[in-house]
């Protein structure tokens, strides 16, 4: 068996066996495989596409590339939830504590944000004095205690991962279902959980553009974590519009604690019930119909709140700004936004909001860039909502003048207004099991 051998039966289209994968992938990480002859078999794998068996044997190959996280320390079913990136995605800061307060269990790795999405890290981050880089021990310490932690994903899950993304962004092969799939599920499976629910955004703010990609897509994962042992469901959610009215790390934590006191907008809360009663349902702990009744006693009664203000005390953080959000700091600059006109807003394209946001300072543009933690938009008005002139329609805010005023001209360029009525916007658009795509 050669690299050159293997590259060529892809490019004819043919089925590679879990043999031939096993050498291509353990070959480059090993570093025996060179770079250019990786770069090749992308490129054969992005034009001839895989078959869910190669897709399984890629990915499991991936996932074993260096460690894996043994959840058994931790008592009952570990259910994971993974979102692929959006713009105001806060749902995990409301998710975690709403299935911990109702008696589930979450074990959460978590990312940072790159590009014009955020990342969960970061934003817990904007808590003074909490910790995301814990020990495994410190981490199933709390998850036992608690219910709940999230820390930085172990730059020692799924390597190999790491190594073909970095190939991938410079070989124009990253737009690939099958390579997004697998990338993901690499680490989901290497984090551990008896569980898995995927958020699959979809829409001008996320990866997948359009539904039947993104339909698409949430079909190889599932295929890809049901192929591995673990029940998997997909929830395709709306990223056309950003989600939420708070873009930027400050803000958007003070958003995810009013969600968890119950007054948090509606788009937001829409997709945390969901994920959150489709994450205790996979636990067992009820069916979906009554863990969501639970998930919304949780709000009522405080529980997922109180559940918050727990987690942030055990990861070192001060858990008085969640019980006084008003604590966090504001920027120094802010400008607003108002309507030049009557009418409804038009589509917002939502990547372009969340690179208004970046160019505030609240997001990076390479891993380096520090992050300006009190920089970020907040929307009064979203597409499909009426206004009328001189009406308030966004809020930027930045510690710097300068990065202000770039910020706030992109985001004039987001805003138009037309005279026709909009349809409404749905949250969540449809489900995915291994028995396929439920509305
Ligand atoms: N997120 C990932 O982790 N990998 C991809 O390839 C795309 C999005």
């Amino acid at each position: 068996m050669t690299a050159n051998d293997i590259i060529d039966k892809k490019k004819k289209g043919q089925e590679l066996t879990k043999e031939e994968i096993e050498y291509i992938i353990n070959g480059y990480v090993q570093k025996k495989i060179p770079d250019y002859q990786i770069s090749a078999w992308l490129m054969a794998v992005y034009f001839r596409g895989m078959t869910d068996s190669e897709l399984l044997a890629l990915t499991n190959c991936m996932s074993q590339s260096r460690d894996q996280v043994d959840l058994s320390k931790i008592s009952g079913i570990k259910v994971d939830k993974h979102s692929t990136g959006g713009v105001g995605d806060k749902v995990t800061l409301v998710v975690a504590p709403v299935v911990a307060a109702c008696g589930g269990k979450v074990a959460k790795m978590s990312g940072r944000g790159l590009g014009f999405t955020g990342g969960t890290v970061d934003k817990l981050e904007a808590i003074p004095g909490l910790q995301t880089e814990i020990t495994e021990d410190k981490f199933f310490e709390i998850v036992n205690k608690i219910g709940l932690a999230v820390m930085g994903q172990s730059a020692n899950i799924a390597p190999a991962d790491k190594m073909l993304y970095a190939l991938r962004d410079v070989t124009a092969t990253v737009d690939s279902i099958p390579l997004i799939a697998s990338s993901i599920m690499s680490k989901k499976l290497a984090a551990g959980s008896d569980k898995i629910v995927l958020d699959v955004t979809v829409g001008s703010g996320a990866f997948m553009k359009n539904e039947s990609e993104a339909i698409n897509l949430a079909e190889k994962m599932v295929a890809i974590g049901e192929g591995a042992g673990r029940e998997t469901v997909a929830i395709l959610t709306n990223m056309d519009i950003p989600l939420g009215c708070a873009v930027g790390n400050n803000i958007e934590v003070v958003e995810a604690i009013e969600a968890l006191q119950g007054k948090g907008p509606k788009d937001l809360w829409e997709v945390c019930e969901n994920i959150a009663s489709l994450m205790l349902s996979l636990a067992g702990i009820g069916t979906k119909e009554e863990c969501l009744k639970m998930v919304n006693q949780s709000i009522q009664d405080k529980s997922a709140w109180k559940k918050l203000q727990e987690m942030v005390e055990e990861q070192g953080g001060d858990a008085s700004y969640i019980t006084s959000p008003e604590k966090f700091t504001a920027a120094t600059y802010q400008e607003d936004i108002v309507a030049q006109e009557d009418g409804y807003i038009d589509h917002m394209n939502t990547e372009e909001c969340g690179k208004a946001a970046v160019l505030l300072g609240a997001g990076r543009e390479v891993k380096e860039d520090d992050i300006d933690m009190t920089a970020g938009i907040h929307f009064f008005k979203k597409t499909g909502d009426k206004v009328k002139k001189g009406e308030l329609l966004a809020r930027a805010y930045s510690s710097s003048n300068e990065k202000l005023t770039v910020g706030v001209k992109k985001l004039r360029e987001i805003y138009h207004i037309t005279s026709n009525p909009l349809p409404e916007e749905k949250a969540i658009l449809c489900y995915v099991t291994k028995e396929g795509v439920k509305r």
